[in-house]
């Protein structure tokens, strides 16, 4: 019972002094609770959210009592809900199918017909938690997931009010949950905070990222701060840029509806990629406390600041027909849903400073793009050249810059890149990797970030969650860049299946750098 004791006391303010003294190194099971997910009909819900709850579920990691409610226009009875979870959890779950583990967790599914501003619906969802808190045994706490579009947060968050189902019992919890985008721009993101708040207070919403959920992205921290090896080298002085990608070979199929003028700007860099520069780029941390670690995210994304002009540190474009994996494939503005004429930008690239003395001078790259070579996330700390090359030039042709590169996904480690003689009676130096990869150095399959959020969040352990300032700091460094694209006509076009637009290896080529081929 230590999880349901726990995640009751971070509801209450008050903390149980016995969580401080479990051992860290055993996972936390949930205590009783009901989740609700608004938009379950949805993408995310059916290749996510439902395969994330099974998965937590078969791992021990949900509590006998767990309930799970959907909440959707379709007209369904419980046993249609149960279907579309079973389905989704055989095509999408991590791990293995086990009967008596699905047995035991669809018997708390329940399902809610109505629209988001069905005031009836709201009191019949009210009347089903309060049956499963006495049958089942949910304990009157509960999570309102909101996977759906940002125009219906406010609605939503005041039907929960006006049902009383925000504001939880004495000593119980009520959450909710919410999925990017938080806004379109700072402003945006101010008035979807302030309606969000004005229901739930601060420490009952939890935002996902879901790349803070992922297992190589919580290293970094490890990465920085449990070795001794990294931290002198780790700044001006040594560091000359650090290039952060996101690439993805797929295209934009089936998601016009989200995609269409929301652009690759606003999708990940504002949050997926500012995250990871801050965790790059932060100090360390008093203690690993979801507030110390805030704090430095915070005073870092304040540091971070547009390098200028626009024209010349930024690049935006759009893929055209080309061929990816031996396929022929179609050019955004062919792609289902899409406006003949959208100015959307599927590929971006931006350039920051973080004005702070640890990294004074180094340029950080920041770029993403659908349709590009490979699916590929790192962060790339590129060293500068040696001062001093005791070799003739002919010795050290294929001599580059050592590189530090997180790779964040799809094939997970890090690699340092360094020159090495070349084995034979010349000194001749070329570049060579040294591997870490999980797949070898763990047995253990690393979880899926929305397992890993999911729990956190039952658990109500805020850490991994960005809060109001974060997003709305990472709003203010990218605002500039929207309203500088806006003024301009069309992203540049280039081929499926390349690495993005020649205005990007300019923006590189400009200082004499390039982006490395991952
Ligand atoms: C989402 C974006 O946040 O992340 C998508 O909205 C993107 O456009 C996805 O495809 C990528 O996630 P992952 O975990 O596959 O890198």
């Amino acid at each position: 019972m230590v999880g349901a004791g726990a995640a009751q006391s971070s509801a209450a303010g008050w903390r149980n002094p016995l969580r401080d003294k479990r051992d860290k190194r055993l996972p936390q099971i949930a205590g009783p609770c009901g989740v609700v997910i608004f938009g379950v009909t949805g993408d995310l819900a059916r290749r996510k959210l439902m395969p994330a709850i099974y998965d937590l579920a078969n791992r021990g990691l949900l509590p006998p009592t767990f309930a799970l409610v959907g909440f959707a226009r379709r007209d369904w009875a419980d046993q249609d809900f149960v279907d579309v979870v079973y389905q989704a959890v055989k095509q999408h779950a991590r791990t293995p199918f086990r009967q008596v583990v699905w047995d035991r967790l669809a018997a708390g599914f329940r399902f809610v017909t109505g629209t988001f501003d069905d005031d009836a619906a709201f009191a019949q969802l009210a009347e089903t938690l309060e049956k499963l808190d006495a049958e089942r045994g949910t304990g009157g706490n509960h999570a309102f997931y909101l996977s759906i579009p940002p125009d219906a947060f406010p609605v939503v968050c005041e039907k929960l009010h006006a049902s009383g189902l925000a504001r939880p019992r004495e000593g119980r919890w009520s959450r909710v949950v919410i999925e990017k985008p938080f806004g379109h721009d700072l402003s945006s993101a101010v008035e979807l905070n302030s309606v969000v708040n004005s229901v739930f207070p601060e420490e009952s919403v939890f935002r996902i990222d879901h790349y803070l959920g992922k297992e190589t992205v919580q290293n970094i921290l490890a990465l920085r701060f449990a070795n001794q090896l990294f931290d002198p080298i780790w700044n001006a002085h040594y560091v000359d840029h650090v290039q952060i990608t996101m690439a993805e070979d797929i295209g934009l199929g089936g998601r016009a509806g989200y995609y269409d003028g929301i652009g690759a700007a606003r999708d990940v860099i504002q949050n997926h990629l500012l995250q990871l520069l801050a965790l790059t780029a932060m100090e360390e941390p008093v203690s690993f406390s979801p507030a110390e670690l805030q704090a430095e995210k915070i005073k870092v994304l304040s540091a971070t600041k547009l390098a200028l002009p626009l024209d010349e540190t930024t690049s935006r474009g759009q893929y055209t027909a080309g061929w990816q994996g031996g396929e022929h494939v179609v050019g955004l503005l062919e792609e289902e849903g899409f406006a003949a004429d959208s100015r959307t930008e599927t590929y971006a690239a931006i350039t920051l400073e973080v004005d702070t003395r640890r990294w004074a001078g180094v340029p950080f790259y920041l770029r993403s793009g659908k349709r590009l070579g490979r699916r590929v996330t790192e962060i790339a700390l590129v060293f500068k050249q040696a001062p001093h090359l005791p070799f003739d030039a002919t010795m050290t042709d294929e001599l580059g810059k050592n590189a530090l590169v997180i790779r964040v996904q799809p094939d997970e480690g890090i690699t340092l890149r360094f020159g090495s003689k070349v084995p034979g009676h010349l000194m001749e130096v070329r570049d060579v990797n040294m591997d870490f990869s999980y797949g070898s150095a763990f047995s253990e399959d690393s979880p899926e970030a929305y397992e890993r959020l999911i729990l956190d969040m039952l658990l109500g352990e805020p850490s991994l969650f960005p809060v109001n300032a974060e997003v709305e700091l990472c709003w203010q460094i990218l605002d500039p860049v929207l309203e500088n694209w806006e003024q301009h006509g069309r992203p540049e076009p280039y081929e499926a299946g390349t690495w993005g637009p020649r205005s990007s290896f300019e923006m590189l080529e400009r200082s004499g750098r390039e982006w490395r081929r991952p």
